[in-house]
């Protein structure tokens, strides 16, 4: 009896020290040797069998060869425990020398950021931001700007009507007269107005229905034509370079008197003469003028006592001259071959 104790003992090592390579295997063995069903315990249930006086001593055996088995195993766990934590520190070590994974960060429109060099240009001249409706009253779009029903300067800016009353703005100029209306009457305005306009127009390189404006209005006592050409130029100055030339040509708006057409020398060409130009030297790039004295009249304004100049401008097509773009589409494809030039 004690020899088979022995023998099994002797098995038991064997299986734990070479055929259990991982913890499950580990297990079997414990099941084999210690489980309910074990070798050991077959053996404790067998004791009936043994001499009455030999039992005590033989049960001793056993139980003393168990705990040894136990500890083997309980030994062997901890080692495997161990070497699994070791091979898997091993196999998922990570190299922090590799570059990161960079977050790609997106960039501004290059039209937003056109018309934030505008805004900044004109900030440092005094001036603070206004905003309008894109749906727009009929009454502020046309009529408070000296446009009254069946004028024949509104074919010019055919729209999209909601009501006959009311339609998608086709211009920045009546936020002129909504700041005159909310300021007091003949107080000092200086103000810009950016925003999207709408016209029923052809979608083209150089043409779309939707398109952006910045605005412009002061008024104050005093305040002459030669403000408007000061402050024209330097912003233009400012936006194109020192050295661009600069003229006014006399024109024609409803809510300005006298008004004026304003162009830059070529910016392709420098005003030598190109497809861009037309080869004439010079580009348009604003409408100007003395504010109306019906428009004032209209809004609260008194026009003996206080005077102004405004005007307005496409802000796609300063974008276009100043990055050297040739199709006013592509602001709107949102293609990033194109986005991400800028
Ligand atoms: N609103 C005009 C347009 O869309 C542009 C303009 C011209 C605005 C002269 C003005 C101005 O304020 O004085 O064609």
């Amino acid at each position: 009896m004690e020899e088979k104790i022995e023998a099994l003992k002797q098995q038991a090592r064997e299986a734990v020290a070479s055929a259990a390579k991982n913890l499950s295997e580990l297990d079997d063995v414990r099941v084999k040797f210690l489980g309910k069903k074990g070798e050991f315990t077959a053996i404790l249930r067998g004791l009936g069998a043994v001499a009455k006086e030999e039992r005590p001593k033989i049960g001793a055996i056993v139980n003393a060869a168990k705990a040894e088995v136990e500890a083997l195993i309980q030994q062997k766990n901890e080692e495997l425990k161990a070497r699994a934590m070791a091979d898997r520190l091993e196999s998922e070590k990570i190299d922090v020398t590799l570059p990161g994974r960079r977050a790609t960060a997106g960039h501004l429109h290059p039209l937003t950021q056109t018309l934030d060099r505008i805004k900044d240009i004109f900030f440092r001249m005094g001036f603070s931001v206004e905003e309008g409706p894109e749906i727009e009253k009929d009454y502020y779009n046309f009529e408070a700007l000296n446009l009254p029903k069946d004028h024949p300067a509104r074919d010019m800016q055919d729209s999209f009507y909601i009501t006959e009353d009311i339609l998608m703005r086709s211009q920045t100029s009546p936020v002129q007269a909504r700041t005159m209306e909310k300021n007091p009457p003949n107080a000092p305005i200086r103000m810009i107005a950016p925003g999207r306009v709408y016209r029923r127009d052809e979608y083209d390189a150089t043409h779309s229905p939707m398109f952006t404006q910045v605005e412009g209005l002061v008024i104050d006592e005093g305040i002459s034509f030669a403000d408007l050409k000061g402050t024209l130029e330097l912003f233009l100055q400012q936006m194109f370079g020192e050295e661009v030339g600069v003229r006014f040509r006399p024109s024609f708006f409803p809510f300005t008197e006298p008004s004026a057409e304003v162009d830059i020398s070529c910016v392709m060409c420098h005003g030598k003469g190109c497809r861009v130009c037309k080869g004439t030297g010079w580009l348009e790039i604003l409408g100007s003028g003395m504010v109306h004295p019906n428009v004032l009249r209209m809004s609260g304004y008194d026009p003996k006592k206080v005077s102004g100049f405004a005007f307005g401008m496409g802000v796609e097509r300063i974008a276009m001259l100043s990055y050297g773009i040739d199709d006013l589409r592509l602001f709107y494809d949102n293609d990033m071959r194109f986005l991400r030039q800028f």
